[in-house]
């Protein structure tokens, strides 16, 4: 119990329509995607399966639930933050998340879980923090 005053949990959640990701896809393409997402990442969106869009919209989900959560840590904006949070999937296929690309000291763990249908992408990211 002692232990627990010395840590600092923090979450974020993030739901976005799987449309809106595909319009700024169609639109702004190649821009839009390298503002938003690592190689990897686009690897993974265009070669998983048919539900391109709805895990791009769910990476999308994730870096923003991840941003939530570790606002408080980080100077530079959200926009200039997105690509730098990298989502990465376990052999399993569980999601997990990489901030090298971010000067974030403190960190102990985190989790991330997404969940994605037809229309919608949710994400939900905790992470624990020494205080
Ligand atoms: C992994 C599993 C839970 C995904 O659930 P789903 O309802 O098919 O799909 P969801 O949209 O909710 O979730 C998809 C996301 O789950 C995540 N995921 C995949 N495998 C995972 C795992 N082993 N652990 C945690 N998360 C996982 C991924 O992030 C995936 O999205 P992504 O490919 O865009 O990264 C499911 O496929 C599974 O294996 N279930 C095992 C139990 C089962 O068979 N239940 C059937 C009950 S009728």
């Amino acid at each position: 119990m002692k232990e627990s005053l010395l840590m600092k949990i923090q979450t974020g959640v993030d739901i976005i329509e799987v449309e809106r990701i595909k319009e700024a896809i169609e639109k702004q393409g190649e821009a839009f995607l390298k503002n938003v997402y690592t190689k990897n990442e686009i690897d993974y969106c265009e070669n998983t399966n048919k539900m391109k869009y709805q895990h791009y919209a769910a990476r999308f989900a994730a870096k923003e639930a991840v941003f939530k959560a570790i606002s408080s840590k980080i100077s530079t904006n959200e926009d200039d933050i997105l690509n730098k949070i990298e989502i990465k999937n376990e052999e399993s296929g569980k999601p997990i998340v990489n901030l090298e690309k971010l000067n974030i000291t403190g960190i102990i763990d985190m989790d991330l879980s997404i969940s994605h249908l037809k229309d919608y992408a949710v994400a939900s990211f905790t992470v624990l923090f020494e205080s």
